[in-house]
């Protein structure tokens, strides 16, 4: 495998039981895609076409039905809960429509607790965290908890968080669909800045169709299957 590839995943099928029971919802169907450092991959679809779905399953949050995923060329199909929870800890930052951030820690301590996880000290991982929170444009907000922030500067902190520990990939589920315009491209030009001089690979699911055109490949998932372009 080219060494260049951080992630491939090899013919990804998912199916869920009806709620009768008695049937099969096919949900992907074969997906395919390869994911170089240093690229930024969007992911378009309608809504209900399985993005969600396809990235959990990437990050581990969910197993296939069939088909094989690679991280820098090991298989993960038989990993198990331990160490997909390190791989997932370790080398993905996932950052989601709905912050997810925990209510009743500050954001210094949110942007810790995965370093905090990893077994950094306490003061290794405060420091991660001051720098991130300050290169976002935070540092009068580290001891803010979520309810006191806004809807863009909640959405830096889970960036900030989904980089604690420095991660090979950045997994995006619609983050900025909660945005307004500005905190949009806030988040946007934070991403590729991360591109640009961490060289992180980034998936990036969104329906917005202006921002899938700036990234580097663009995909569409429709009928269960991954195709390139909109
Ligand atoms: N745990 C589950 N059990 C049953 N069906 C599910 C489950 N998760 C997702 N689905 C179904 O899979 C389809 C794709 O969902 P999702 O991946 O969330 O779509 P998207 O993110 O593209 O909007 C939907 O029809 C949804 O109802
Ligand atoms: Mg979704």
């Amino acid at each position: 495998m080219n060494s260049d590839i951080v992630l491939r995943c090899s013919e990804i099928t998912k199916s869920f039981p009806t709620t009768s029971g008695s049937g099969e919802l096919r949900i992907l169907k074969g997906v395919n895609l390869d994911l170089h450092s240093g690229e930024i991959a969007a992911i378009v679809g309608s809504s209900g076409s399985g993005k969600s779905t396809l990235l959990h399953i990437i990050g581990g949050l969910d197993q296939p039905t069939s088909g094989t995923l690679h991280w820098s060329g090991k298989s993960i199909t038989s990993y198990n809960p331990e160490q997909l929870a390190e791989l997932r800890n370790q080398h993905i930052g996932f950052v989601f429509q709905f912050h997810h951030l925990l209510p009743e820690f500050t954001a210094l301590e949110n942007v810790m607790m995965p370093s905090l996880i990893r077994g950094d000290s306490f003061s290794q991982a405060s420091v991660r965290a001051e720098f991130l929170l300050d290169e976002f444009g935070l540092s009068e907000r580290l001891q803010h908890r979520p309810s006191q922030l806004s809807g863009g500067e909640q959405q830096r902190v889970s960036l900030a968080r989904a980089l604690a520990n420095q991660p090979m990939v950045i997994l995006a589920d619609e983050p900025t669909g909660n945005l307004d315009e500005n905190n949009t491209h806030t988040i946007l030009r934070l991403l590729f800045r991360l591109r640009d001089t961490e060289n992180i690979s980034i998936i990036l699911i969104t329906h917005e169709k202006e921002i899938a055109r700036q990234c580097d490949t663009l995909y569409t998932l429709s009928n269960g299957i991954l195709e390139k372009g909109l």
